[in-house]
């Protein structure tokens, strides 16, 4: 499953400089900017929407063009200025906080839609990732779109039963991402693949979800 340990610490001076610049050549960073403009194309326009981690703001035309209202927060100030340079007049309409997606300084209930790309799967260890994915249940009044990991022959069923010491991955089965879902009050609306190893029985999915 290609296990690694957690990289939330590292996106900071030139790999920040760098970030966008680099992954926009990955194949799966294209699939993934369609597969979010089709997921916000079935939402109605003009949602205020919080994107966390904000990151380079790679979403942020999409959001605009449908009106929307943007907030990003991301823990890297140096993220936050790379989204800056990169978006250029994209920029002036977000509203962008330094913080943590694990305690998010917002009442219950302020967006629309969170939206939360490269991060609960890999960038955080398990513990977190299930903190994250509550402060996003409790900030949304609706809708959430997230990217997962999902293992579809030996995943477990259970998300009790994985390591606290590395990322979710995609250790889970399909069953163990829509029951950890429901325990934090999320229903799966429909799920599109970003990326599949068949080898490896390993998909990533970008999940749409409502609040229930
Ligand atoms: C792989 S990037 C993803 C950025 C963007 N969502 C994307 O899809 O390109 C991971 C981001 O998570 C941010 N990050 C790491 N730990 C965080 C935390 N605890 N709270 C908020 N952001 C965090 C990093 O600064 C970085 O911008």
């Amino acid at each position: 499953m290609g296990k690694v340990g957690a990289k939330g610490d590292s996106y900071y001076g030139k790999v920040a400089a760098n970030y966008q610049k680099r992954r926009a050549k990955q194949g799966w960073w294209a699939v993934e900017q369609d597969e979010m403009k089709a997921l916000l194309d079935t939402l109605p326009e003009g949602l205020s929407v919080l994107d966390v981690p904000f990151g380079t703001g790679r979403f942020v035309p999409f959001y605009n063009a449908r009106g929307d209202k943007v907030i990003g927060l991301d823990a890297s100030a140096d993220m936050l200025a790379a989204a800056e340079e990169e978006l250029g007049d994209q920029f002036q309409g977000c509203k962008t906080t330094v913080g943590s997606a694990m305690d998010l300084p917002y009442p219950d209930d302020s967006f629309d839609l969170v939206s939360s790309c490269r991060f609960i799967r890999d960038i955080i260890i398990k513990p977190d990732a299930l903190k994250a994915l509550a402060e996003f249940a409790r900030v949304t009044r609706k809708h959430a779109i997230i990217q997962l990991g999902e293992h579809s022959t030996g995943g477990a069923d259970d998300v009790a039963a994985l390591s606290d010491t590395i990322p979710l991955h995609s250790q889970l089965s399909s069953k163990g991402n829509e029951e950890m879902l429901k325990g934090l009050g999320l229903k799966i609306v429909e799920k599109r693949l970003v990326k599949d190893d068949p080898e490896d029985a390993s998909h990533v999915y970008h999940f749409l979800l409502e609040k229930a």
